[in-house]
């Protein structure tokens, strides 16, 4: 079962992440990895820009379950901005939020709002990654080079992805600090109660961005050359179209499938779809939602609800579907139990999934959660996307917004 080529990360060793559990978790294979010009290990973090770094560590902690890990801000030496950096198992978030009045994190907030800003990624070379990436013509935005402090060297360089995302890539085989060099460590002061579970999630399953119309294939294109990811699932047109929205979706995945990237772009329906919505009110393309495994989402579903976090509701009819049913065959749990969350589940012929979306975490309508739990599907819920998406445009009626 083990794959040479897909030893555990040093996030995934500290989360007590085993190989069979992260092939579960988030459906790795195997591969070749001398072959890659831009070798991915893994996803090294999130990066947010929110309003409020210092109440979103706290609403990421309490509701989350999410650990507090590191700091840096002004008492740290960084003048104009505070950043939090959270862990739940294998996958990590850092929060930044503009202290000073002129901080250019706030410049970015005043535009996009809350919103990721940095789908960052492990790489053994960044060096080598630099220099294909390149050679292919990507935009390279910071240049390799070491970061140090008492904990060790750290070597990063960052290229442009869609919008004003970017994918730092992070080397950090030479460093044992909390995160990187000018953070310091820290530790959550939540208490939890009784057995609350260590964790709500054991890693990033996949990232979705959103691309302007007719973009996506240029963006998949992108992946494919500058990170030799290849096509994963693709969905178009009528797939995922209800009588109103309508989107095209393309995945791109790194070797081992441990990065996964779906690209939306908006498709011509009879009024505004959802990809839309997000385009309008992120103001341009970016990160539409973070996908997070979890091996039980029954239990993270209770008690996510039980904090307060609010999941996209989905009819009854979904569930009493004879064809569902049918479709769907045996699942682990009684499908009423799945109603009763209001959990999506999807077969395909590797095996199923279950998932389920948050509404969106912020203020504007732009970027939300989905928690899965695999079960040998190596799939996105192709089969839920109607559900789904009718579920949302009941929501962008409510807003005004269809
Ligand atoms: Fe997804």
């Amino acid at each position: 079962m083990t794959a040479p080529s897909n030893p555990l990360t040093q996030e995934e060793l500290k989360a007590d992440l085993t190989l069979e559990q992260l092939q579960q978790l988030v459906g790795l294979v195997e591969y070749d990895a001398s072959k890659d010009p831009f070798p991915v290990t893994a996803m090294d973090s999130v990066g947010f820009v929110v309003g409020n770094a210092t109440q979103t560590a706290n609403f990421y902690q309490l509701a989350l379950g999410m650990d507090l890990e590191a700091y840096r801000g002004p008492e740290t030496g960084c003048r104009d901005s505070k950043s939090y950096v959270l862990r739940s198992g294998s996958a990590r978030f850092v929060f930044t939020g503009g202290v000073t009045p002129d901080s250019p994190v706030l410049d970015h907030h005043r535009k996009h709002g809350d919103g990721v800003v940095d789908l960052a990624l492990e790489v053994p070379d960044v060096d080598r990654c630099i220099d294909h990436a390149r050679a292919v013509g990507a935009t390279i935005l910071e240049e390799p080079h070491d970061v140090t402090d008492e904990h060790g060297t750290v070597r990063v360089a960052a290229i442009a992805a869609y919008g004003e995302t970017r994918h730092t890539l992070v080397d950090r085989s030479r460093y044992d600090g909390p995160y990187l060099p000018g953070y310091v460590a820290r530790t959550t002061t939540v208490t939890r109660g009784e057995g609350h579970p260590r964790r709500l999630f054991q890693a990033i399953d996949h990232c979705v961005g959103n691309v302007e119309l007719g973009r996506m294939d240029e963006w998949v294109e992108f992946y494919n050359k500058v990170m030799g990811f290849t096509n994963m699932a693709e969905f178009i047109g009528d797939d995922i179209a209800t009588d109103y929205s309508a989107l095209m979706s393309k995945v791109v995945a790194s070797g081992n499938h441990r990065v996964k990237f779906p690209l939306n772009e908006p498709a011509v329906a009879k009024r505004k779809s959802q990809i839309d919505e997000y385009l309008e009110f992120y103001d341009g393309a970016g990160c539409q939602h973070i996908a997070l495994a979890t091996n039980d989402i029954l239990r993270s579903v209770d008690i996510l609800r039980d904090n307060g976090i609010e999941f996209l509701d989905t009819p009854d009819s979904y569930y009493d579907d004879p064809e569902l049913r049918e479709r769907i065959g045996k699942v682990r749990v009684p499908i009423e139990e799945l109603k009763k969350r209001r959990i999506l589940v999807d077969r395909d012929e590797d095996g199923y999934l279950l998932q389920i979306f948050t509404k969106p975490m912020g203020d504007r309508p732009t970027v939300f959660y989905e928690f899965i739990e695999r079960h040998g599907s190596l799939g996105f819920g192709k089969g839920n996307f109607k559900a789904l998406f009718e579920a949302i445009e009941r929501e962008q009626e409510a807003r005004g917004n269809l």
